[in-house]
């Protein structure tokens, strides 16, 4: 499973590119306002450091506006990805894109029919957000396997690939490659956490403490 980024931190997606699990970056209107920066400055820095997709985000209502947003931000670097809405002007705009070989990110994906919907008009990626499903009291894991069934019911016709958005925790990575999931995006905090571990933090001291008694130096 692929691992994205899901920040528009340019410090932290610089640092966390440095340890080799940052296969891609997703960014949205949010993430951008808290950053603070110009929108188009930091799809450049982004892809300076990232190699892999950017998914940036369209804001427009209307179908038109977002393809016209999308051809402004797909010159701004090679691995640029167009991110739409998971509504009908979406829908028709990731059509029209994909039909020129664009990648397109169908986000606020929240149901098994949406991403049935968002494959058909040719999404690249469908972005369901397990998070914020959590967060109401529905599955986001379940609506994950959903999907999977669904595209594995039909691999002559559906490439789309399911991207878990709205990680919450290290577990919801788990959950999200238990599921079939190919990529999952996290924010930072939660894509340090993966690597943690109360008891490798309590065995790697032991090992230590131990190592010292033998008085001994590897160099
Ligand atoms: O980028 C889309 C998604 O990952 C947002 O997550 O935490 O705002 O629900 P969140």
């Amino acid at each position: 499973m692929e691992l994205f980024l899901d920040s528009a931190d340019i410090e932290e997606i610089r640092d966390l590119a440095k340890t080799g699990l940052v296969d891609g970056i997703t960014t949205n209107p949010s993430l951008v306002a808290k950053s603070g920066g110009d929108f188009k400055t930091l799809l450049k820095e982004i892809a300076a450091v990232i190699k892999g997709p950017i998914s940036a985000e369209t804001v427009a209502p209307k179908a038109e506006g977002m393809i016209e947003e999308a051809k402004k931000l797909l010159p701004i670097a090679e691995n640029i990805v167009i991110k739409v809405p998971l509504t009908w002007e979406g829908l028709k705009a990731t059509r029209a894109l994909s039909r020129e070989g664009v990648k397109v990110n169908v986000t606020l994906c929240f149901s098994a029919a949406q991403a049935l919907a968002a494959a058909k008009a040719g999404a690249f990626y469908v972005s369901p957000f397990i998070g914020r499903l959590d967060d109401v009291g529905a599955s986001g894991s379940e609506l994950l396997q959903e999907i999977r069934a669904i595209y594995d019911n039909y691999p002559d016709s559906i490439e789309t690939r399911i991207l878990a958005a709205s990680i919450r925790s290290a577990d919801h990575i788990a959950e999200a490659a238990l599921a079939g999931a190919d990529c999952a995006t996290a924010p930072p905090k939660i894509l340090r956490q993966i690597v943690h571990h109360p008891l490798t933090d309590k065995g790697l001291a032991a090992f230590l403490a131990d190592w010292k008694k033998t008085g001994q130096s590897i160099l």
